[in-house]
């Protein structure tokens, strides 16, 4: 009989844009203030890219990739998880690949929002289980600043850009990540909707990406408590395993009291679990993977211990991951690649682009006016 295969993490990076945006910042051109933003969310700073996602992407796959020692032209998939993709046509995978110098990888782009990474690294296990590839990167990367809505202190508070990635390779010992529980709260997908991103909106006098969005704090919260927490409870009963097994949890960084709430549930300590919503806010698909890579850089991930990754996003996607870790923690090579360096400020980099938004102040309007009645949103794009 053969022996079963697994999909171990052999490598991780991140790529960090260097600016930091700060609540005071923020409080420069919206109605908002320090003291709302960090008791409401936990949050005091986020960082601004002054590259594209490509480059982010790309330095946190090539540093995952020198950590698993794993030469690019033996790549076998790449899975780029993320929202605030360039380009759709061609996807943003084959972009890093390129990059890569990764010849031999299949290369594909997966959008289930601030899940992306989590999705992207259960699709990437089940390949390597089934055989279908040896080997992966699954990359988690976001520009949300690009396509924020700069003028709504609802939302523009509480994101930030980022990137990280991990390699994953086939082995026969029982690690990496050994149980999964993917669900959508899709009766509640109106309750994030990022108008003006998406060719739905095309055809309105639109400039496509000066975005509106809608967004139901409240409920997005109480959703996001409920389906964390049900994946997590599902997946470790799922497992024969409890909270006392979990040695660290590295949760979607939405909001402080969201994660304090889902730890509350799971009767897991917050001394176990890694925090990074403070310093970077949320960003979407990076933020469990860069809190992955913060805390083995940190010390935080034990050699053969159990991490659960609890995350919600727009769909409303959410799910749980159980990952057994391997015995290395430390990486098996650098790289010295860097991104150029940053001139300007994080606020300088914001209000460059608040500037280039709705150039003729005529998209907001065309966004808020119903031009898109329910059931045209539900068809994806509206056909006469
Ligand atoms: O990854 C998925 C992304 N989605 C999320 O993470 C959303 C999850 N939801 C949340 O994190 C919270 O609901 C928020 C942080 C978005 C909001 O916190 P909240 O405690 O639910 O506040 P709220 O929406 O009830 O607003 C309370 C007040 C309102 O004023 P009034 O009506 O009480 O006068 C808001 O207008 O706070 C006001 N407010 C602000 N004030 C200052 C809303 N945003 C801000 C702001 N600065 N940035």
């Amino acid at each position: 009989m053969t022996q079963p295969i697994y999909a171990a993490i052999t490598g991780w990076g991140s790529c960090m844009p260097p600016a930091v945006l700060s609540n005071e910042d923020l409080s420069t051109f919206l109605d908002t203030s320090d003291e709302w933003i960090v008791t409401r969310t936990g949050m005091k700073e986020r960082r601004i890219s002054h590259v594209t996602a490509t480059e982010l992407a790309t330095l946190a796959a090539k540093r995952a990739l020198a950590c698993a020692d794993l030469d690019p032209a033996d790549l076998d998939l790449i899975i780029y998880g993320g929202v605030s993709n360039e380009e759709l046509c061609p996807n943003s995978a084959s972009g890093v690949q390129i990059s890569l110098g990764a010849a031999n990888a299949a290369s594909m782009d997966l959008n289930t929002a601030c899940t992306s990474f989590c999705y992207g690294l259960a699709a990437a296990t089940g390949m390597i289980r089934t055989g279908q590839v040896r080997n992966a990167v699954v990359i988690g990367t976001e520009l949300i600043s690009r396509y924020m809505d700069w003028d709504n202190r609802n939302v523009a508070v509480l994101f930030g850009d980022g990137s990280a990635a991990v390699v994953l390779e086939a082995t026969e010992n029982q690690e990496g990540m050994l149980a999964s529980m993917l669900g959508c709260d899709a009766g509640a997908r109106d309750t994030l909707r990022v108008r003006g991103f998406g060719c739905g909106y095309s055809g309105y006098g639109i400039t496509l990406g000066d975005t509106f969005w809608d967004f139901d704090g409240q409920q997005i919260f109480k959703r996001a408590v409920m389906g964390m927490s049900r994946a997590s409870k599902e997946v470790l009963a799922h497992s024969g395993l409890t909270a006392d097994d979990i040695s660290l949890v590295v949760p979607h960084q939405a909001n402080l009291r969201i994660i304090e709430s889902v730890a509350k549930y799971a009767q897991i300590p917050m001394d176990r679990v890694m925090l990074t919503v403070e310093k970077y806010g949320n960003m979407s698909a990076a933020t469990v993977p860069v809190a992955l890579v913060d805390a083995l850089e940190e010390g935080r991930v034990e050699p053969n211990s159990w991490l659960l990754m609890p995350a919600f996003g727009g769909g409303l996607t959410y799910c749980s991951l159980l990952v057994k870790w391997g015995n290395r923690v430390t990486p098996l090579g650098h790289t010295n690649d860097q991104l150029p360096p940053c001139s300007e400020s994080a606020l300088t980099l914001v209000n460059q682009i608040r500037k280039n938004q709705d150039p003729h102040g005529r998209s907001k309007a065309g966004l808020l006016a119903p031009v898109f009645p329910e059931e045209r949103l539900n068809r994806a794009y509206p056909v006469d």
